[in-house]
């Protein structure tokens, strides 16, 4: 005879036993499960006289039915309260403090936004050029043929034969004339590389600034006019400049653009070496040849182009002594700058 109540009990005693959801699973096998204790007796029942059969195939179909009902409770039970006291743990407390730290514009990247926005309101595109640039855009079509020994002014990464890292963000002239033609006036931010040995006023990776403008009839004067614009929105007043005689085989007559030193205000200091001059913006009357290149008509149009310094820019008006600190990553650095 078959004791239904003791198994049962036997079960309730165990299961009162369960204190995590993973054992609940080994109850439901020893019990209800293929090889189970109550399965296995329901299989047997074949060898029971069909009297007998029939009531206590009833009997185990109903402790079969209590035994899994039991157990869904006991999990769900289990489970709210493993929830419960995982929550407990991880709560969050929405009073507390922050502690997150704000992320912050690149010294770098304000300047370049203020410059962007003085060339746009003067009706200037913003564009931009490939960093692995052909040796065709970076030197042939600025005039410096494969020969030149200007060639040996801009320290250069080579790539594969025939492609550079750019030295400077001229190549964009050219490529700018071929894609949009006369007039035009456009600035290109962006990264050159030099193959530099490394010291606090050289790094192998620094951003230029290229300016270009083509039209009829420009001037020196115009150029003078939009740098001297450029200087005082910079540093929120005039900045006296001056030009000097400068070589670049793209530009005709070429200069560098000396800015008054904005350490000394021209005195003369350790920054500008007692002169109370900096030099800053490199600049000319674009060349004939370069033009050419570009397929400007040079019987109408001529232009003028620039190729300012922007890692100097930066450093000089944030009073940044050391180039390196500019790629440096170093937070203490970049907090000065955050606002
Ligand atoms: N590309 C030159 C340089 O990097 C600077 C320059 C640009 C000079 C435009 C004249 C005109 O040295």
């Amino acid at each position: 005879m078959i004791d239904i109540s003791s198994l049962y009990q036997r079960f309730q005693d165990e299961l009162s036993q369960v204190r995590a959801s993973g054992i609940l699973e080994q109850l439901m096998q020893k019990y209800v499960g293929k090889q189970g204790e109550v399965t296995l007796l329901l299989k047997n029942l074949v060898n029971v006289p069909i009297e007998e059969r029939k009531i206590i195939g009833g009997q185990l179909q109903d402790l079969r039915q209590t035994i899994e009902t039991a157990l869904e409770e006991k999990l769900s039970h289990l489970e709210f309260q493993e929830i419960t006291a995982k929550e407990a743990q991880e709560s969050l407390d929405v009073t507390q403090p922050s502690h997150t730290m704000l992320g912050s514009l690149h010294p770098l990247t304000q300047v370049q936004h203020q410059l962007v926005d003085v060339f746009q309101s003067l009706g200037f595109a913003v564009l931009r050029g490939p960093e692995a640039e052909s040796e065709y855009y970076n030197f042939e079509a600025l005039n410096i043929p494969s020969t030149h020994p200007a060639r040996d002014m801009q320290d250069t990464f080579f790539l594969r034969s025939g492609v550079v890292m750019r030295t400077h963000t001229s190549p964009v002239q050219v490529r700018a004339m071929e894609k949009y033609g006369a007039p035009l006036r456009m600035i290109v931010p962006g990264r050159v590389f030099r193959n530099e040995a490394l010291d606090a006023s050289h790094e192998h990776t620094f951003y230029q600034l290229e300016g270009m403008m083509i039209d009829e009839n420009l001037t020196i004067s115009n150029l003078l006019a939009v740098m001297k614009l450029l200087l005082k929105e910079m540093f929120g007043r005039e900045i006296k400049v001056r030009l000097r005689p400068g070589y670049f085989p793209f530009v005709e007559p070429g200069f560098e653009l000396d800015a008054e030193c904005a350490f000394c205000s021209g005195k003369g200091c350790n920054v500008c070496k007692h002169s109370g001059w900096i030099e800053l913006i490199p600049c000319g009357m674009i060349h004939p040849k370069v033009l050419e290149y570009g397929k400007i008509d040079t019987k109408k149009y001529n232009g003028w182009a620039f190729g300012l310094g922007l890692s100097r820019l930066v450093m000089l008006k944030y009073k940044i002594d050391d180039i390196r600190l500019m790629q440096s990553g170093d937070l203490r650095f970049l907090q000065q700058f955050a606002f």
